[in-house]
């Protein structure tokens, strides 16, 4: 349940090993991909006590080169994946200082991360603005489409036989203590032995689901905008550029194609999407301050999406304490950088019953009540 990347990808994996696969989705593709930068930001994303996550970012990370060239080859087409890099910059001294405690925390945990003046930081990018203080280059934080990479998600799991019900889940359907499908909009029943939720933040909703398995993941909001960079001029950034200016994360993508994305707003007001006039003067405003040149660009779009958050802003991954019933969801800042790790663990756990090693910590079980469960799932 859940046609978003996460959906998509469990749903690719698991048709790859062979399980009948289908997917419930009004609008499969959508979700909060097309909303993301789609920056791939283990290391310059790191937050402190964030550590456990970070091992599960990195796994991603590393199998994002092989995944994403699997992908473009399965589904014919281009994902936009970039290894430009990444910039991350301070424009004042309170900044300068948080970079620098945020470097020796990357250090700390073997992350490669080089510290640069406000000078060389101006070299690897002319157009920031001559207040920049200093900044942390990591090359290794990459960056890829996401609505390119859900579009190539829907067509490989096309081709790989996943069915598409183009329609909307209302209630999990639960049998002698074991969920055995779902109930679509048009009352439509589906059955199927084993049922992953992947709803992204609409996935503590779902009637039917019992309250002691249900998700606690909750929306978060994300404004994001998108410019254009001529195309007859050079790029206006060549790389990923962050930054926090008074105290709000800022992100500006490039991408080959020219388009520009700058986010993002974090709000905590429950299942509002709007566009907000104060949403998008503070990215601009705060953009302009780091890139002055950006007003001079076209604005193209604007969009609010909802991050899937989680209490400990990391996802629920395999099995439940409800025999049948499988989490994939509360990927909140990370689900495009976790799509790949994301596929292999479902699959493997639709498979086998079991979580792999990397996943272990994410067992939905954490926030039950009680003890966490043992294996409940047996294979197919
Ligand atoms: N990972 C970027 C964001 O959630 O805004």
């Amino acid at each position: 349940m859940g046609g978003g990347i996460i959906g998509l990808v469990t749903a690719w994996r698991a048709a790859q090993r062979g399980l009948v696969t289908a997917v419930v989705d009004p609008a499969p593709g959508g979700g909060a991909a097309r909303v993301a930068a789609g920056m791939l930001a283990a290391v310059t994303e790191l937050h402190y006590g964030e550590q456990t996550l970070l091992a599960l970012n990195l796994a991603s990370a590393r199998r994002y080169p092989a995944f994403a060239a699997e992908l473009a080859d399965a589904a014919g087409q281009d994902l936009g994946y970039r290894r430009a890099g990444t910039l991350a910059v301070a424009v004042d001294a309170d900044d300068r200082a948080h970079l620098r405690e945020l470097h020796a925390f990357q250090r700390q945990h073997g992350l490669e991360s080089e510290w640069l003046s406000g000078r060389e930081c101006r070299r690897l990018e002319p157009m920031l603005a001559p207040g920049v203080r200093g900044g942390l280059r990591v090359d290794g934080d990459h960056q890829i489409d996401p609505r390119r990479l859900a579009a190539a998600l829907v067509t490989a799991c096309e081709r790989a036989g996943v069915v598409f019900h183009r329609v909307r889940a209302e209630r999990l359907t639960v049998v002698r203590g074991r969920a055995v499908g779902v109930v679509t909009a048009g009352s439509t029943a589906l059955e199927a032995p084993r049922v992953v939720l992947a709803a992204g933040s609409l996935s503590g909703t779902l009637a039917g689901v019992p309250a002691e398995v249900l998700p606690p993941v909750r929306p978060v909001k994300g404004q994001v905008l998108r410019l254009a960079m001529p195309s007859d001029r050079a790029p206006l950034l060549h790389r990923t550029v962050r930054a926090v200016v008074r105290g709000n994360p800022l992100y500006l993508v490039p991408r080959e194609s020219g388009e520009l994305v700058v986010g993002a707003t974090s709000e905590e007001l429950g299942w509002d999407t709007a566009v907000t006039a104060g949403g998008v003067y503070e990215l601009l405003r705060d953009a302009h301050e780091l890139v002055p040149g950006i007003t001079e660009l076209p604005l193209t779009e604007t969009l609010a999406g909802l991050r899937p958050g989680s209490p400990d802003n990391a996802p629920l991954l395999g099995p439940t304490a409800l025999p049948g019933l499988l989490l994939a969801t509360g990927h909140f800042r990370n689900g495009v950088l976790l799509t790949p790790v994301t596929g292999d663990v479902m699959a493997h756990a639709l498979t086998t019953g079991e979580l792999p090693e990397v996943a272990r910590p994410f067992t939905p079980g954490r926030f039950a009540p009680g003890p966490a469960p043992a294996r409940t799932e047996q294979p197919v």
